[in-house]
């Protein structure tokens, strides 16, 4: 029987939270591990479900993968083969990301075509076209890609869109390319900036600048030690839990620049948000204002906040407009706010209105995917009443520990079997 999620709403988060390592920095960094044959030490890895189908991936592909500690593996030895298991790539598209790595390395890779997804269709021509740039031959056929080169070879590539996923794969493929790469209009996330950390540690000589990223090919990688970047969509959602629910809390371990966007919004709406090194202080002043806010690709706010985000504007006081423009359909969390009592209006297929009200109801809901699933957490946390989230394989994915840290700040929430509703 399926677990659920049940939470009693209605008490402000209080006390401190540490982030973990950034999922989508984790994900990325274990595949450029296929790069080199020598011993790679990853710390600061979160326990997530995404982070072990990701080594499973690696391990499949003949690395060894050792656990240090609670949050460090040793990756060694060789890439052995270029047969990626489908079941794998089917379970998360990130698995994806092995394909630059093994036509850098091996010269060969199969795949199977990562479908589309509950936030979009998430298309990977920039990642096709990108490495056929850098000489590969890409074919597809019943659902699998097969790709081979004789060699990759340096080569200016400009991304229609700054793809963090596109950025990456092309990045580890010219890490061991012959010659020059340069990607025009790459994405910048604080992730990519980590993965671009950890290839310059293993050897790879990578330059970043305004407006593009520049590659000089090596022949070839080492071993490094790396500590995973903190997660700043962990930290951004516990801020605006305890800005829903009117508390006072900290979240630590955190790069506070790399939340610019949210924190400058969290002021606007009235909250009082103090950063120093490593750590973000938010309160709660007695009010919380309506925000107009456009998801955009690093710097701008990120789109795995938006969901998190209007679960916080539920409650503020007046119309909030919100407009997602990274992905093609990331709204499901709306019906599930609406059974909360939520009163949204979607206009157009990218934004909504938000009518900002006291209360919301507790509920059953089904989280549809990590971030539709937090943002129903959130409303569970400032509704009146007792919350039931369903579907919780999504939220394993992407938050570690994530009842243990809630009931740090003292949330009531516990994980059960449903005694059938
Ligand atoms: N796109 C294309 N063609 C491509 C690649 C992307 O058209 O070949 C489009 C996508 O359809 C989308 C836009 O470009 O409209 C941006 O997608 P991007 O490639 O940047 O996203 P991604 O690499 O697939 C990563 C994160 C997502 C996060 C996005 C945007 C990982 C593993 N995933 O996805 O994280 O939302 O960047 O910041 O890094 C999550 O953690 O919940 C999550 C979905």
């Amino acid at each position: 029987m399926k677990e659920i999620l049940k939470i009693k709403g209605g008490k402000p988060l209080r006390g401190t939270v540490n982030v973990s390592g950034a999922k989508n920095a984790a994900l990325p960094t274990i595949a450029a591990t296929l790069l080199t044959d020598e011993e790679v030490v990853l710390n600061n890895v979160p326990p997530l479900k995404d982070v072990s189908t990701m080594l499973e991936m690696t391990s499949r592909l003949g690395k060894r993968i050792e656990k240090i500690s609670d949050h460090s593996y040793r990756v060694s030895e060789a890439t052995k083969t270029t047969k990626t298991p489908p079941e794998l790539v089917r379970k998360m598209r990130a698995s994806f990301l092995v394909l630059g790595p093994l036509l850098g390395k091996m010269k060969e890779a199969k795949i199977a075509f990562p479908g589309g997804c509950s936030i979009g269709s998430r298309p990977i021509d920039f990642h096709l076209k990108g490495l056929s740039r850098l000489g590969a031959n890409v074919e597809r056929e019943d659902g699998m890609i097969t790709a081979s080169t004789k060699g990759l070879k340096g080569g200016e590539i400009y991304l229609d869109y700054p793809s963090v996923g596109a950025t990456e794969q092309l990045l580890m493929g010219a890490a061991i390319a012959d010659g020059r790469t340069t990607v025009h209009n790459p994405a910048r996330e604080p992730e990519v900036m980590d993965l671009i950390d950890l290839l310059t540690k293993l050897g790879a000589k990578i330059e970043v600048e305004l407006s593009k990223i520049k590659v000089e090919g090596v022949e070839k990688l080492h071993g490094a030690t790396h500590s995973i970047v903190p997660d700043r969509i962990e930290a951004g959602t516990y801020l605006l839990a305890g800005a829903a629910t009117g508390g006072n809390l900290k979240v630590k371990k955190i790069n506070p620049d790399h939340l610019k966007s949210l924190i400058i919004k969290l002021r606007e709406a009235g909250l009082k948000v103090e950063e120093s090194e490593e750590e973000i202080a938010l309160e709660y002043r007695g009010r919380l204002e309506s925000l107009d806010v456009k998801t955009f690709p690093y710097p701008g706010f990120p789109t795995d906040l938006q969901a998190p985000l209007t679960s916080l504007l539920v409650k503020a006081e007046g119309k909030s407009m919100i407009r997602e423009t990274i992905f093609d359909s990331r709204l499901d969390h709306i019906p599930e706010l609406k059974k909360m009592g939520a009163e949204i209006s979607v206009e157009g297929s990218d934004t909504f209105l938000v009518k900002g009200r006291d209360e919301l109801n507790g509920s059953s809901v089904e989280a549809t995917d990590i971030r539709a699933g937090a943002a129903l957490v959130i409303a569970g946390m400032s509704a009146e009443g007792e919350t039931k989230i369903h579907n919780l394989h999504h939220l394993d994915r992407g938050y570690s520990e994530l009842e243990r840290k809630l009931r740090g700040l003292d949330a009531q929430i516990e994980r059960k079997k449903p005694d059938y509703e």
